[in-house]
């Protein structure tokens, strides 16, 4: 195991993109930022300097930061921001994971141009355990705003308006060559005839959920999240945000430029979409002058297509890497996710829309939960949580106004260490038209189960996939429907749960767990960090 070391500047850059130019955020001066890539096993140290007008704080996604939450990087829930002039070490290892993840911001929606991919290669000597890929590509699907993106979480948040949507998508940072001046703003990947090629796809987008294609060329599915999947071959594959997929392809079809393009999924399309991003894959030897084909891609509404892409994610389960998923339950959770609205005089209508689960509304607090969690700080948060929503109703039957009244506080569960969990997310039918990728810090879970309409639970558990679900740290809840979810409760600290679509955590979609110590002397959360951002 080796030490990597990195150094991530926060620096304002102006960047063009769709004939405007802008000031964003980044790292080093990158956007997207750059990639890490690390080994199995290897300690990883970011030093991030601040040198922009914004607090900041870096989150590694699917980094499970064993008893080592202080290298998390959620603001307000692991750490105080790192301000202004200031640095913070991020110092961690990584173990017992391998694949694609990435890293983001993870304050306001700062994540919007502040991320990049996060590559762990398997120890030396242990190969992939598919074929061998010629080279590895990072595809990283995001968002562009011409407006600020401070001025569009306003108004999405505190305006009680529905914020602007982006105005394109983009791939590696560039929306491709459908959109106004971005000829050059186009990605590309030269491929060779006959060779593979293993695409690790990341989904960085804030709001969208997304289908990605190549034209002509079918993709194998290998992993998920970092963790390996039985491999299968599709069309189209379906990422939310906060996702990863890693694909090969071969370059087996007649030498020319194919399109390759991301689209929104979103079960009521709102508008029209006209945000499609688009890159090219490029056979050598063939001119920049051969036009590109045009990409099939599922209709944005393809709810049956978003079903049965999901259905086909299996682990691996092999002898060397095992679905160790747990058969007994210590602890059952049932969560609503769901939409209400609160009074707001300041706001244009009155009221402003709050996302809860179990009709708690999530409210940030001033200072990091896992400080108040470890120094025994008292009044920052409440450990009472509810297991399951206050009065049942029929959660996907008609709205029921009652329903709409939402709770606001700083609530949390509180989880015995080395406990199994179970927790069903259950969407109800209020105001909602798009399913939610509900993302845990700190841990990978097994989707044991998901399904259209309200979650059974006498029936239900029945037709688990107790063998070979996919394992992962960020999964979809459908639209009107739930997903079931197990883990072993064996990483203590804080840990956020939240929507990973941007706008709802803002509104409030978002709790976390409390994983007490275990009585072991290696079973308890790492002393912080002595460069810890003050609060
Ligand atoms: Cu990728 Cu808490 O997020």
């Amino acid at each position: 195991a080796a030490i990597k070391k990195y150094q991530f500047d926060i620096q304002v850059k102006n960047v063009s993109r769709l004939c405007h130019a802008k000031p964003i955020v980044t790292v080093n001066g990158r956007f997207p930022g750059p990639t890490i890539y690390v080994r199995e096993g290897d300690r990883v140290l970011i030093n991030v300097t601040n040198n922009a007008q914004y607090n900041m704080s870096i989150h590694w996604h699917g980094l499970k930061q064993y008893r080592n939450g202080w290298a998390d990087g959620p603001a307000y829930i692991t750490q105080c921001p790192i301000q202004t002039g200031n640095s913070y070490t991020y110092d961690f290892n990584v173990t017992g994971q391998r694949g694609t993840l990435w890293w983001h911001a993870h304050i306001l929606w700062l994540r919007a141009t502040v991320y990049g991919a996060f590559v762990i290669m398997p120890k030396q000597g242990t190969p992939f355990p598919f074929p061998q890929p010629h080279q590895e590509v990072e595809v990283l699907l995001g968002e562009w705003w011409h407006a600020d993106v401070e001025e569009v979480v306003k108004e999405g948040t505190t305006m009680g308006l529905p914020p602007n949507m982006s105005d394109a998508h983009t791939i590696n940072g560039k929306p491709g060559p459908l959109f106004p001046c971005s000829e050059k703003h186009t990605f590309v990947i030269e491929v060779e005839l006959g060779k593979t090629y293993l695409l690790r796809i990341v989904n960085a987008a804030l709001n969208d959920e997304l289908f990605f294609a190549i034209a002509g060329h079918n993709m194998t599915v290998v992993e998920v999240d970092a963790v390996y999947a039985k491999p299968f071959t599709t069309q189209a594959i379906l990422i939310a945000p906060g996702q990863t997929t890693n694909v090969l392809v071969q370059a087996n079809q007649v030498p020319g430029r194919y399109f390759m393009a991301s689209r929104v999924f979103m079960d009521v399309p709102l508008s029209i979409d006209n945000k499609t991003a688009s890159a090219i894959l490029q056979y050598k030897g063939v001119p920049n002058t051969v036009l590109p084909s045009i990409p099939q891609l599922p209709a944005p509404n393809d709810t049956e297509f978003a079903l049965s892409y999901v259905k086909k994610l299996r682990s691996l389960n092999s002898q060397q890497y095992p679905a160790n998923v747990p058969l007994k339950i210590d602890r059952n959770l049932f969560y609503t996710v769901g939409f209400g609205k609160n009074s707001c005089p300041t706001c244009l209508n009155g009221t402003k829309l709050l996302a809860s689960l179990n009709n708690i509304s999530f409210a940030m607090p001033q200072i990091g939960l896992l400080q108040a969690h470890y120094f025994n700080i008292k009044g920052v948060y409440r450990a009472d949580f509810p297991d399951k929503p206050p009065t049942p109703f029929n959660y996907t039957g008609v709205p029921l106004t009652a329903n709409l009244g939402t709770a606001t506080g700083t609530r949390v569960s509180k989880i015995a260490f080395n406990s199994t969990v179970e927790l069903v997310l259950q969407d109800t039918n209020l105001l909602t038209v798009e399913s939610h990728p509900f993302h845990l810090h700190g841990y990978n879970f097994f989707v044991v189960g998901t399904g259209i309409g309200n979650f059974d639970h006498d029936k239900d558990p029945k037709n688990y996939n107790l063998v070979d679900p996919i394992e992962r740290n960020t999964v979809g809840v459908p639209t009107g429907g739930w997903t079931a979810i197990r883990f072993k409760a064996d990483n203590p600290g804080v840990w956020f749960l939240h929507c990973h679509l941007e706008l709802h955590t803002g509104w409030g979609l978002k709790t976390a767990f409390v994983v007490e110590d275990g009585p072991g002397t290696d079973q308890s959360v790492l002393p912080p960090p002595k460069d810890l951002p003050p609060c």
